[in-house]
């Protein structure tokens, strides 16, 4: 993409020399001869960065870089002048100028400038950007007196070194209050890094926890960090800790209780300061009685325990938590904010939600995917959620122009539903017609949202 540089400069010769030279190096240049000309024209021009003279008849550089900056503070300002004083560059500094060119110009260092500052304003637009998107989609909704007490709860635990032990249902956002539990406390500026114990392979678990040096094994090409060091003065956060071997265990408690370990091949102790969250959504005391949880890491672990509870216990929250995953979703696909009608929310709210928060997600995205007017009805609830006793309608296919990826999916989704309805909820039973091993099911059930009744 080419990227246009606006030159305010009322010297015509400088004009004409920088527009053949960055014209040259694949810039498009507008040019402005005062300082009036730059405020007026820089929203037509789009540029990506400004060459600002400070010597401007009328409206002076200072000034004019004063009220560019007002428009978009993300817009690098060069300025230049043959005979600044410091007193000058102090104040456009001051005024957020993104560096100070010297005439004559040398241009080599000035393209390299140019370059750094497109650089620089790419970066602040997509931090941005994703400072934006973090915070959105990061944050707890819900009124309910559950999801009111859980935030007292993180606010409470968030600021000490307390492991915290998150446990509750598939998809009722125990990541999201992970992350929360971060946020409230003193470490929110430092990592916060993820590990999915049921992810990673045995074999790679203890290398991903503590990294390798070079040559640990076959494979470990270089040396790697692991993710205790990543987390250094952060939070590190093991999801899924119940699916974790024994060996494993064994391992991550000696680190809870020394905050020190050695990379996979090498006999260096290496020492941290990392906070742990721990999530899951197995019943972790049965998991002890059963021999498979170590009932020392679990006490290490459960200092301060969090329960989510599960959707159907804080119904109150649907409409929200719906209205919200609504207009995300339709944000997402930039299309006009679909409404809801009231009939909607009743009927959702008559439903179990065995897969909680996740589900009623899935099922916004998919009503709106689905919706061709401009609000939902209780008729685009889909008929899984309407009701298990109604049958689903039989071939019902996606209207074309929606795409094979997202077709396959609502097909996908309608197609397992059905068969699990007609096995009674019974997945060895519904794998078993659908031709699917029991954990190649288990594994598209969560993929695409489905959750089973547990009862
Ligand atoms: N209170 C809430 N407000 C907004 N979004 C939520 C809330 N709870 C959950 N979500 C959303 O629902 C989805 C599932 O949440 P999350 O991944 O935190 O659940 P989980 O308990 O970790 O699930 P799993 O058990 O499958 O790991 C995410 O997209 C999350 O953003
Ligand atoms: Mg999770």
């Amino acid at each position: 993409m080419s990227r246009t540089i606006l030159v305010v400069d009322d010297e015509e010769s400088i004009l004409v020399s920088l527009r053949g030279a960055l014209e040259d190096e694949g810039y498009e240049v507008a040019v402005a001869r005062s300082g009036e000309e730059a405020v007026e024209g820089v929203d037509a021009a789009d540029p990506d960065v400004v060459i600002l003279d400070v010597w401007l008849p009328g409206m002076d550089g200072v000034e004019t870089l004063q009220r560019l900056r007002e428009k978009d503070p993300d817009l690098p300002v060069l300025m230049m002048s043959g005979h600044a004083t410091i007193e000058t560059a102090v104040k456009a500094t001051k005024l957020g100028a993104y560096d100070f060119i010297e005439k004559p110009l040398n241009l080599d260092k000035l393209l390299l400038t140019i370059e750094h500052a497109v650089h620089a304003r790419r970066l602040a637009e997509e931090n941005r950007y994703w400072r934006e998107r973090w915070g959105r989609t990061h944050e707890l909704i819900g009124e309910s007196r559950a999801i009111q007490e859980l935030r007292d709860q993180i606010r409470v635990v968030g600021p000490t070194r307390a492991s915290v032990l998150i446990t509750g249902e598939n998809g009722t956002g125990k990541e999201l209050v992970a992350r929360a539990v971060h946020r409230a406390s003193r470490r929110k500026d430092g990592p916060f890094v993820e590990v999915n114990c049921a992810a990673i392979p045995e074999d790679l678990i203890e290398s991903e926890l503590f990294g390798h040096e070079k040559g640990a094994f076959t494979g470990a090409a270089a040396r790697r960090r692991g993710k205790f060091d990543l987390a250094d003065g952060g939070t590190l956060f093991l999801d899924e800790i119940g699916d974790m071997s024994l060996k494993t265990q064994a391992k991550i408690l000696r680190v809870l209780q020394e905050m020190r370990f050695e990379r996979v091949g090498g006999t260096k102790t290496h020492e941290v300061d990392v906070r742990i969250i721990a999530a899951t959504n197995k019943a972790l005391e049965a998991e002890i009685r059963e021999g498979r949880f170590r009932e020392d890491l679990f006490y290490r672990l459960n200092v301060v325990p969090i329960e989510v509870p599960p959707l159907r216990e804080r119904v109150e929250d649907i409409p929200m938590l719906f209205r919200h995953f609504v207009r995300e979703y339709c944000a997402e696909e930039n299309r006009e904010p679909v409404e809801v009608d009231e009939g909607v929310f009743e009927v959702l709210q008559g439903y179990p939600w065995p897969g909680n928060v996740r589900e009623l997600k899935n099922v916004a995205e998919r009503m709106v995917i689905l919706c061709r007017s401009d609000r939902l009805t209780p008729d685009d609830v889909p008929p899984a959620v309407r009701g298990r006793t109604h049958e689903p309608r039989a071939g019902d296919l996606p209207e074309p122009g929606l795409g094979l990826r997202k077709a396959r999916r609502l097909f996908e989704r309608e197609y397992i539903t059905r068969h699990l309805a007609a096995a009674g909820w019974n997945v060895p039973q519904a794998a078993e017609a659908l031709g699917l091993d029991r954990s190649s099911l288990y594994k598209k059930l969560k993929e695409l949202g489905i959750e089973v009744p547990s009862s």
